[in-house]
């Protein structure tokens, strides 16, 4: 196991009926921004129940963050919280209003907040924000991450940093029963390659971290089909929320060699053509898996036995078995895994590689072996 330093600060606070309780976890006299997406925030009354519950405090609101949520309205945020002397913020949606959230935080003291998104520069200050996760699939919720899309360049970017964790969480599970099916499908989808990016790597006796990735993965598999089917059964959703959240709070991934050149490749398949997170994913997942079968011989095999039970046939067997059936269950659950389902035209192999050259995010994987070459096989295969 390698060295390693896990520092998660985030309350959760978890179950039916808990909005009510985020005054206590916010200053009597702040003066909060409550931030938030479309409609459904309004629509199904969760505005309405955080309203209730910020009592008398002077409250601002900045709704319209987008999917994937674009710097240049993050801006208009930041702007509307400065022009308030905001002091505090909660973020009222899903994984795109929480990560928006987060840079509001720090653009709020930085004047070039860009530059540290794309040059990991650190962040000396941000506000304090907490959050109300109405959409079980980030983790965004207890983790330090922010994924912002710079329209005007066509950047689609991550940043960490500890300033950035949200002070308390509230996850009631039934605010997901108003979900639509592809957004349940795609919140059980990226919990899942959440974990694959952090297990199916290498071994260096992570033991501990693999029989909880397992435990996550097997979670996953047997509750994410039955969200589809009995939407308003409470013990399912609240098992994919609490998955959710630990595929990405930094434990299972402490101490453990790390990929994520699924997500980093996945991002410009959004903002090139839009495509959803999860839907990145489950393209290229499966691709990936096969050309780096190599590198990942034995937690493939690993992952085989002890996630799809696959104990007959030679290793290459097996190995292609898990892969296939990881790509069923992306299809089970209502994502397709073919840039070509999506419509995307032949040539966008070659533009994500160009994507992939300018914002500098080559090689990529655990080795750094993902170079050019490696990574237009992966998308061919994608295709
Ligand atoms: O905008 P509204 O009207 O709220 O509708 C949203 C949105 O259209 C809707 N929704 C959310 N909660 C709902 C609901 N509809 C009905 N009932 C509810 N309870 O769902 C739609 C999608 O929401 P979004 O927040 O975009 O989805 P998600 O949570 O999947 O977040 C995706 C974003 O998170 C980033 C992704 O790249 C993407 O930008 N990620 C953030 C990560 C992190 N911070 O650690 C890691 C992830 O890998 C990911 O990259
Ligand atoms: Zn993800």
């Amino acid at each position: 196991m390698y060295n390693f330093s896990y520092y998660n600060p985030t309350r959760i606070v978890f179950g039916q009926g808990r909005i009510a309780e985020i005054s206590q976890h916010i200053p009597a006299n702040a003066r909060v921004l409550i931030t938030y997406g479309g409609k459904s925030a309004e629509k199904y009354g969760t505005l309405a129940e955080v309203r209730q519950a910020l009592g008398e405090r002077y409250v601002v609101e900045f709704g319209g963050i987008e999917a994937n949520p674009h710097y240049e309205t993050l801006m208009k945020a930041t702007q509307l919280a400065k022009e308030n002397h905001v002091d505090y913020l909660l973020a009222v949606g899903g994984g795109s209003v929480v990560d928006g959230t987060k840079f509001i935080a720090a653009a709020y003291y930085h004047e070039n907040v860009w530059d540290h998104w794309v040059n990991k520069t650190p962040i000396t200050q941000a506000l304090p924000m907490g959050c109300v996760m109405t959409l079980p699939a980030t983790g965004s919720e207890m983790n330090a991450t922010s994924v912002v899309s710079h329209i005007a360049s066509g950047a689609k970017v991550g940043f960490n940093h500890p300033l950035l964790f949200p002070q308390f969480a509230v996850l009631d599970p039934e605010k997901s029963y108003t979900l639509p099916a592809r957004q349940v499908a795609n919140g059980v989808v990226d919990a899942f390659v959440h974990v694959i990016e952090q297990y199916l790597t290498f071994p260096v006796y992570g033991k501990v971290q693999d029989r909880f990735a397992e435990g996550l993965l097997l979670t996953l598999l047997e509750e994410g089909p039955k969200a589809l089917t009995q939407p308003e059964n409470y013990d399912v959703r609240a098992t994919l929320t609490w998955c959710a959240t630990l595929a990405l709070n930094g434990l299972i991934g402490a101490g453990v060699p790390q990929d994520w050149a699924t997500h980093r490749i996945g991002h410009q398949l959004t903002s090139l053509y839009g495509l959803d997170h999860a839907q990145t994913l489950a393209v290229l997942l499966p691709s990936l898996l096969y050309v780096q079968r190599n590198n990942k011989h034995e937690k493939l095999l690993q992952y085989a036995t002890r996630i799809w039970q696959i104990t007959e046939g030679d290793d290459e067997t097996r190995i292609s078995q898990a892969i296939a059936k990881t790509r069923d269950f992306f299809e089970h659950m209502g994502i397709k895994t073919r840039m070509r389902d999506y419509g995307l035209p032949p040539d966008a192999v070659e533009a994500i590689i160009h994507n992939l050259k300018v914002f500098n995010l080559l090689p990529q994987g655990e080795r750094q072996d993902i170079d050019e070459v490696m990574a237009r096989e992966i998308l061919t295969l994608s295709y």
